[in-house]
């Protein structure tokens, strides 16, 4: 296993579309390349254009305690993910991206949403998702098509550096 380089925007990698992957069962060695990626980053999603990989696979963890219900989503790569909303509200929440460091900013994303992907054995994984395990799933399938969550903002304005955020909120409360 190998710890990756992440790109960065701005690397071309980060704004095409990636291609199908027909064969699930030979992405293995990438999973577990990315897994040792993710681990190093302390982040808990990664798709794999951000290894400069055009491929769709994304792997990530949803913890429980940032769920309404509680129940989150154990390490889990999705290969070849889709996603479809199943109302049409949206909620605004901060996100960040290892590909952007540094920054976060508020993103409109479906607030309730079906997902269907392989897994690394070929086999259908499916289900509904809500919420911040939403937007997780919003936001990494979003690295396949191309899109970071820059190009989601609808209000600039809330784009941040999160430690001058946090450290400013902090100061406001105390
Ligand atoms: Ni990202």
């Amino acid at each position: 296993m190998a710890v990756l380089t992440i790109v960065r925007m701005g690397h071309p990698s980060l704004a095409r579309p990636a291609a199908r992957i027909e064969d699930p069962t030979a992405q293995s060695q990438l999973v577990a390349d990315m897994t040792e990626t993710l681990a190093a980053s302390g982040g808990i999603g990664l798709a794999a254009p951000q290894i400069n990989v055009g491929l769709q696979l994304v792997i990530l963890s949803v913890p429980g305690s940032r769920c309404e219900d509680g129940r989150g989503m154990a390490l889990t790569c999705l290969i070849n993910p889709e996603i479809e909303p199943l109302s049409q509200q949206q909620v605004d929440g901060y996100e960040a991206c290892l590909s952007v460091p540094g920054l976060t900013g508020i993103v409109p994303r479906w607030q309730h949403i079906y997902y269907r992907a392989q897994g690394l054995d070929g086999a259908l994984i499916e289900g509904e998702a809500k919420g911040y395990h939403a937007r997780v799933l919003q936001h990494e399938c979003d690295h396949l098509w191309g899109r970071l969550y820059l190009s989601r903002m609808r209000d600039l304005e809330t784009l941040a550096f999160r430690d001058e955020l946090l450290r400013n909120m902090a100061e406001e409360e105390a």
